[in-house]
């Protein structure tokens, strides 16, 4: 069973190498499945029985179920669409020696930067159109080995085994081709996304590895792909939401936010209005009051899904003395007591039962305690909208390199997970007493 998924999420990456790709991904399957697509620009009329999605900025997504307007409270999975990448700026091509032609690209996000060399890559991204007054937008992905970015030669560099510090303007720029192909790289753009070259206003372009994801090891135990971090908790989440029984109780909503690996501080990240807006005009259009919306808050849940870093077999000491999650182990809780991660006594106790009830291992992850860490995306939403909230991931390798590794069983422990998760109820009762029903 667990096999089926993962094959799945390979072809789900496969499809998705930038955050737009996954977002459309996404919402294709929820249009398929009878999802009405909301506007944020538009009215909201919402009927007893339907299923809704919004989009913002194409990268993020929230979709919601209203089996009745008399609901508790809202059931919330939340992850990231994006990951670190290298961005093309605008006027990319430099020419070089009358031999080469190089790419001019930034970093987005904290990648490992070694594993981005030497291997083939390719460019996706959006593309804003113009047709008279009108803005539209088009996604573009050049599907094919384009550019590569070669190391140094050892002969050239001979201390490059002894650690080395990469400076993005300087060792990261990618060969687009030889020198005639100057001028050449918006026509392949272009071309790629079948439209006018003179059509295109505006561009968000990413590199990405164009290794395909695999299934590893001595008994299949991993996986490995780029994106991992985050759209395996991404499209574990989506089967979980997809698959969970109708909920009477309360609204099971599946939010994924841009922006999460450059601290969400955008207008499409988990550091912004979007999930209180949604959460606000769902009510609004259930005809609640302000004080109904307030109480469906204080009892609702969130699981802030990112990934966590596994035990590492070559770096073991890196790991905290006892909480020491593995691939293929379950969900992994993460704690910190500087709050990077939300979870508490209250949102550990209730994760911990609905993974019970669905017969889901889980395994707890903690910092050593000299080492600070990451963050994640789940205390930035709270700092918008505050409830219960639960910071979990799955184990997995190499985190924010282009091709990371994790268990093969662990998508399946997620979704199992997310689908009780999203069938039921919290009702706070005030001075720390809550009912899961
Ligand atoms: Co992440």
């Amino acid at each position: 069973m667990y096999e089926s998924i993962t094959t799945d999420l390979l072809s789900f990456l496969q499809k998705s190498p930038t955050c737009y790709h996954a977002i459309y991904n996404v919402r294709r399957t929820l249009m398929g499945a009878g999802y009405t697509e909301l506007s944020e620009g538009n009215h909201w009329s919402l009927t007893e029985g339907e299923k809704y999605f919004v989009t913002r900025n194409e990268s993020s997504i929230i979709a919601f179920r209203v089996s009745r307007k008399d609901f508790t409270g809202y059931q919330i999975a939340a992850s990231h669409s994006d990951s670190p990448s290298f961005k093309v700026k605008e006027n990319p091509e430099i020419g070089v020696e009358n031999t080469y032609v190089k790419l001019n690209v930034e970093k987005y996000g904290g990648m490992l930067c070694a594993p981005w060399f030497d291997r083939p890559l390719s460019i996706a991204g959006k593309l804003m159109l113009r047709k008279g007054n009108r803005f539209i937008s088009k996604l573009v992905n050049v599907d094919r080995d384009f550019v590569m970015i070669p190391s140094l030669a050892i002969h050239m560099d001979r201390h490059a085994n002894e650690g080395h510090s990469y400076n993005p303007q300087n060792d990261m720029l990618p060969i687009l081709g030889d020198f005639g192909v100057k001028e050449t790289f918006m026509d392949i753009i272009a071309e790629s996304a079948k439209v006018e070259r003179n059509a295109i206003a505006g561009s968000d372009l990413f590199l990405y590895s164009r290794t395909p994801g695999t299934t590893w090891g001595a008994h299949n135990e991993f996986i490995s792909a780029g994106c991992l971090d985050d759209l395996e908790c991404s499209y574990a989440n989506f089967r979980g939401f997809l698959d969970a029984d109708e909920n009477e109780k309360s609204v099971p909503v599946f939010a994924v936010f841009d922006n999460e690996e450059v601290g969400s501080g955008t207008k499409q990240g988990a550091d912004s209005t979007f999930l209180s807006d949604t959460l606000e005009r769902i009510g609004i259009a259930c005809g609640r009051t302000a004080e109904q919306n307030r109480t469906a808050i204080a009892s609702s849940f969130m699981v802030s899904t990112d990934n966590a870093h596994a035990v590492h077999p070559n770096y073991p000491d890196k790991a905290d003395l006892v909480n020491r999650p593995r691939m293929n182990c379950g969900i992994v809780i993460k704690y910190n007591a500087n709050q990077r991660y939300t979870t508490d006594s209250v949102s550990a106790a209730i994760f911990k039962a609905i993974c019970e009830k669905a017969n889901v291992p889980y395994q707890e992850f903690f910092n050593r305690s000299d080492m600070p860490g990451g963050s994640t995306l789940g205390n930035i939403s709270n700092s918008h909208i505050s409830l219960n909230t639960v910071d979990i991931g799955l184990a997995q390798l190499a985190m924010h390199s282009p091709y990371e590794t994790a268990g093969t069983k662990d998508p399946a422990y997620l979704a199992n997970a997310m689908r009780k998760f999203f069938s039921m109820a919290l009702k706070d009762e005030g001075m720390g007493s809550y009912t899961l029903c």
